[in-house]
């Protein structure tokens, strides 16, 4: 068997949504594991592969700083990055931001989730139509990370230039996993004016600590140790991107399942006991990450294939997911699948630390719509975000029937 197979060049790839996921399902049957001929990466798209290559971090590193020099204000947010570490490094960042990013933390949020959404939800309210990612998808995630770091919402629009240019790196259309470096330097100027706003805001709470995440991962100690500024920095760019658009593709993927699946939409709105279960389905079926990157520390195997030492594998989690090895009836939205166990969070060491919070948001966003909403369909001129980049929709519009009544706050 060749060790190639053509089509998989990135060039190659299938660009529209449909296209992708018909070609995850030809690679899963026929080539489950290969390398492509342009960059000399392997693609991993079964369940059982991506599973061995998430949970073995010590033969897959997710440290690939090496792949690409990193302009300057690029690597001082990299710093704080630590789902880029592996061991110990990651161990210590991801203990001491846990120490600040706690269940309690999150717990205590869903009010404030509620209060945002149900105001998003008002600013629209009466409209024929809503474009969702602007009224609510986009906005929503960014307002609770503010909120997390107490810091003004009047700098959002900053944060909205700075989370974009962070998540795409400059790559605009084109959809390389890795961007080049020319690609970073893009967007550098960028990076530089957020590093600037964070150190400020650092410096003021390590003067005046309060009760929000930044001031808690300035305090968060372990074994005398603390974060230097830089870290704390970059765990700040990092959370800001990382909690922030992966939300409001999830949100979005959500409301256009249910859009077009109005039976699914009217017993979630009569039992809403049951939402929970259908944003693990959104996440499994429309989860935000098509492919995540590892790196081979040693000479390993995989599917049949020796994986030098060095390479780059990129594991297809959104084909892992629609794996119907593991999942009965694997394309089909079904809201009450049990067991869900898909990997759209990741798995092992790099677990979203975020997931909790994740999934407080999607719970509250919907309880929040299908209440508002009698019933809701489609609207012309949806438009998705190239797949290969992330899941997700840049416009959703939403035609409503508006509930004649609020529920009580
Ligand atoms: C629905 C929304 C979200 C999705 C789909 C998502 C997805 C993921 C995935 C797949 C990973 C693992 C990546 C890998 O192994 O390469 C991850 C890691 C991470 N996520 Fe999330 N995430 C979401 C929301 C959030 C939120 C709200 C936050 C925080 C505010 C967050 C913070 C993180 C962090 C810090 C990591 C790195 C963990 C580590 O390396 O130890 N995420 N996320």
């Amino acid at each position: 068997m060749p060790d190639t197979v053509p089509g998989l060049d990135l060039a190659d790839q299938p660009t529209g949504y449909e296209a992708l996921t018909a070609w995850w399902a030809h690679m899963r049957d026929h080539a489950p594991v290969r390398r492509d001929r342009a960059l000399g990466h392997w693609h991993v798209f079964r369940y059982a592969d991506a599973v061995t290559v998430l949970t073995d971090h010590e033969t897959w590193s997710s440290d690939l700083r090496s792949l690409v020099r990193q302009p300057e204000q690029f690597a001082i947010v990299a710093r704080g990055a630590f789902n880029g570490f592996d061991p110990p490094d990651h161990r210590r960042l991801r203990g001491l931001v846990s120490k600040a990013f706690t269940p309690r933390v999150v717990a205590e949020l869903e009010p404030v989730v509620r209060r945002i959404t149900r105001d998003l939800l008002d600013a629209a309210r009466g409209e024929r139509e809503v474009e969702l990612i602007d009224a609510l998808a986009y906005p929503l995630p960014l307002a609770v990370i503010a909120e997390l770091m107490r810091v003004p919402l009047t700098d959002r629009e900053r944060f909205r230039r700075w989370a974009d240019a962070l998540f795409y790196q400059g790559r605009g259309d084109d959809p390389v996993i890795v961007p080049t470096e020319e690609m970073l330097l893009s967007v550098e100027p960028l990076i530089g004016e957020m590093n600037a706003y964070f150190l400020d805001v650092i410096a003021e709470r390590r003067r005046r600590p309060g009760d929000d995440l930044i001031s808690g991962l300035v305090l968060a100690e372990d074994g005398g140790q603390r974060l230097a500024d830089e870290e704390v920095l970059g765990v700040c760019g990092f959370l800001l991107v990382a909690g922030h658009i992966t939300t409001t593709m999830v949100l979005g993927n959500a409301v256009h399942l249910l859009a077009t699946r109005p039976d699914a939409a009217a017993a979630l709105r009569a039992e809403p006991a049951a939402i929970p279960a259908a944003v693990e389905e959104v996440l499994r079926l429309r989860g935000q990450l098509p492919a995540t990157a590892r790196r081979a520390t040693r000479d390993a195997e995989l599917g049949g294939f020796l994986i030098p030492e060095g390479d780059v594998v990129l594991v297809w989690v959104a084909s892992a997911n629609l794996d119907e090895r593991r999942f009965p009836d694997a394309d089909r939205f079904r809201p009450d699948r049990s067991p869900n166990q898909h990997l759209a969070l990741g798995r092992g060491i790099h677990f979203c630390i975020g997931a909790p919070l994740a999934r407080l948001e999607q719970r509250v966003a919907l309880e929040e719509l299908l209440a508002a909403w009698r019933d809701f369909r489609l609207g012309d001129g949806v438009e998705f975000v190239d797949p290969r980049q992330a899941i997700g929709l840049r416009r959703l519009p939403i035609r409503p029937v508006w509930a004649d009544h609020r529920r009580p706050r």
